[in-house]
């Protein structure tokens, strides 16, 4: 009786297997026998009502007319899915003969890369890059650079106020120095230069704009003088712009350093004879420097009859128009990914 049933079931495995056409009627009739309601699950459940002595051989004809179905449903389904592979890789078929589409790529901004070239080189001379924050408190603005409340050295510098009269937006990286030396409690030697934003209430102009950036420096150890100021600033004008570049120092006034210098390099352009780029001069200037005046060491808590030094502070888009020969300060600030690409493949050439 049990083989009886076991040999239809077979039978009828055999005929439907010419009912499969693809994947859906594949799984349908995985349905049909092993579904819950399926005919094998069904003559799986029936094991439990045949005599003992036959349980046994039942269930070894089930687990056969099982293993019959699921040899059937792997090939087919291998078959059908191999198929499907087939016909999903011929039709889309890459023609490799075709142009490619343009990827866009960006570029360094030009600033950021400036910026980069001048902390390399102070690196290599051991000085620290670090950092400071953007807004600032007026006294490591003004008052520890020696500039106390109601000094006309204020006006100079438009200031954004903030908060009342102590807070504001940096109008220059110099406060960095003072927080450097008041972070180094009196250790020696002090090395760092810090790049960074600025702001002041300027109108933005090809040449000027509210928010700008300034590469400031510090050196503090023993017998610091300007003469060492002068090799400092040569070595990085020559490995920025170029070996032939000299370096000069005018007399100028700053509150924080005594003696206080403009730096002039001669013009790379024209090589002194006079150009657009150095407006007929044969010099450009890059940086205000000088020797640190006592007062700011003392406040910083380094005494002035022990320690001595130099800073610098240089204009950063200054120095990326003369390298890159922009002559519009607002390129640094847009968006335009366009021009940044110009100057990397300028660079390039
Ligand atoms: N902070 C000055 C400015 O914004 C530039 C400057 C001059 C920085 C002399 C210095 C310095 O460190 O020694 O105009």
């Amino acid at each position: 009786m049990e083989n009886k049933i076991i040999e239809e079931v077979k039978q009828l495995i055999e005929e439907d297997k010419n009912t499969v056409i693809d994947l859906k009627s594949l799984n349908d009739l995985k349905i049909k026998y092993l579904g819950k309601k399926g005919i094998i699950s069904e003559l799986n459940s029936e094991i439990k009502n045949v005599p003992n002595e036959e349980k046994k051989n039942f269930g070894q004809m089930v687990n056969e007319v099982r293993n019959l179905f699921n040899d059937f449903y792997e090939e087919k389904k291998n078959e059908f899915e191999t198929l499907l592979l087939n016909e999903k890789l011929s039709s889309e078929a890459i023609d490799i003969s075709l142009p490619a589409t343009k990827v866009v790529t960006g570029a360094p901004n030009i600033l950021e890369k400036l910026i980069e070239e001048v902390e390399d080189v102070f690196m290599s001379m051991g000085y620290d890059v670090v950092d400071g924050p953007e807004i600032e408190y007026d006294k490591y603005n003004f008052e520890m650079l020696n500039i106390p409340k109601g000094h006309p050295a204020r006006d100079a510098q438009d200031t954004f106020y903030l908060e009342g009269e102590e807070i504001l937006l940096r109008s220059q990286t110099s406060p960095v120095q003072v927080r450097t030396m008041l972070e180094g409690k009196g250790k020696v030697p002090v090395r760092m230069i810090c790049p960074g934003k600025t702001y002041r209430r300027d109108d933005d102009d090809a040449t000027h704009s509210h928010q700008f950036m300034q590469i400031e420096g510090l050196l503090v150890d023993k017998d610091i003088s300007l003469s060492d100021l002068k090799g400092t600033i040569d070595v990085v004008m020559k490995k920025l712009f170029g070996e032939d570049v000299e370096s000069r120092f005018r007399p100028s006034y700053y509150q924080f350093t005594e003696p206080s210098v403009e730096v002039d390099i001669s013009c790379f352009n024209c090589k002194g004879s006079g150009c657009n780029i150095c407006k007929k001069t044969g010099w450009i200037t890059v940086a205000g420097a000088g020797v640190v005046h006592p007062n700011v060491l003392r406040m910083a808590g380094y005494d002035p009859e022990v320690w001595s030094g130099f800073a610098f502070g240089f204009g950063a888009e200054r120095l990326a128009m003369l390298k890159y020969d922009i002559n519009d300060l607002r390129v640094f600030y847009n968006t335009d990914l366009r021009e940044s690409r110009v100057f990397d493949r300028k660079e390039a050439e």
